[in-house]
């Protein structure tokens, strides 16, 4: 059986896809049981409770998990909560410290951690310091294991290039925050689903590997190609750090954030793969950006089930 912890969210539900269809027996371990029970059914997985701030409840969850995989984040990613516990050193730092010790207490064979491209011990950004210390604790640990470190995911259900899809439907310029120069790799939720199922194998894969998709585009570049795949023409209307970090100051103060200055700077970060080690060792055909795109943003495309 394989464990997903994160199996309700965008990149872990894309994985709980691929596995269920390749025929696994798939469980998701939420800390949310009421608001993403139906959806987890939906997936074709069944559901069990645990929550990675509860360190009690993690060896019954995760009891007879053949293979554990870490596709989790707090619910207000990418603005801390200190107050409420969700930062990124207690869920990726901590966190996955404690998903891993759980998966060796049970048993279990393998551990895939969902990690993320900068992850670094001396980096001067809190999140991929707590990237790096999940990824420690788990090279450590006595336990196959696979960490994959995405760039840029984009898909249907993604948080993040949606955004600036709603706003090509409703707004008359897109706001981009900076000059929009940043160089970004993005890859295909479906290509991480794929990579994860490949890395959750028994045995087989082993190490940490980076992975982007085939095109290396600056922020302007992925939304001019955003648009061009929709069929729509608007304006980039770029905003300077500093005003959007003055927005972020006064957002961050609401119950459910959906921005703060820290993540001002987390959005104009540059996300780039090497993933020469990927293409080495996976069975992967990465999806060009605007192929990815067409699938489910093109005029007639489909969006997948839930
Ligand atoms: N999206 C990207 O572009 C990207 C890029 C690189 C790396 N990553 C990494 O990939 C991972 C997944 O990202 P995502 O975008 O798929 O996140 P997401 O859609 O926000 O999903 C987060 C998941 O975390 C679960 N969760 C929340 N609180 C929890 C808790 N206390 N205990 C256990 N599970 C909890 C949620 O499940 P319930 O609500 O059901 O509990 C949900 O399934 C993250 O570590 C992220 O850093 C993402």
């Amino acid at each position: 059986m394989i464990l997903v912890a994160g199996g309700s969210g965008f990149i872990g539900a894309a994985a709980v896809r691929r596995l269920v269809a390749d025929g696994e027996d798939v469980l998701v371990m939420t800390a949310h049981p009421s608001r993403s029970g139906r959806r987890i059914a939906a997936l074709g997985a069944r559901a069990v409770g645990g929550d990675v701030l509860d360190e009690a409840s993690l060896a019954p969850a995760l009891s007879g998990a053949d293979v554990v995989v870490q596709a989790l984040t707090f619910p207000t990613f990418p603005v801390q909560r200190p107050r409420r516990g969700y930062t990124f050193e207690a869920f990726d730092g901590r966190g996955t410290s404690r998903l891993v010790d759980a998966a060796v207490a049970v048993g279990a064979r393998k551990f895939v951690f969902v990690s993320g491209v900068g992850a670094s011990a001396d980096a001067s950004q809190a999140w991929y310091r707590a990237k790096w210390e999940g990824e420690e604790h788990l090279r450590r640990a006595a336990i196959d294991h696979v960490i994959l470190r995405p760039s840029w995911v984009y898909g249907p259900e993604d948080r993040a290039l949606n955004v600036f899809v709603w706003c090509s439907r409703f707004l008359p310029a897109i706001p981009v925050v900076g000059d929009g120069s940043q160089a970004l790799q993005p890859v295909f939720v479906e290509d991480v689903a794929r990579a994860i199922a490949q890395a959750a194998r028994p045995g087989g894969l082993s190490g940490t590997f980076e992975i982007g998709g085939p095109d290396v585009l600056s922020m302007n570049e992925v939304l001019r190609t955003m648009l061009a795949v929709r069929g729509a023409r608007r304006a980039l209307l770029h905003i300077p750090r500093w005003m959007a970090k003055a927005g972020g100051a006064v957002a961050q103060l609401w119950p459910w954030p959906k921005l703060s200055p820290e993540a001002v700077e987390f959005l104009t970060e540059d996300a780039v793969a090497d993933t020469e080690a990927l293409r080495g060792h996976f069975d992967l055909d990465l999806t060009p950006f605007r192929v990815g795109l067409a699938t489910y943003l093109a005029k007639g495309a489909r969006r997948p089930g839930p």
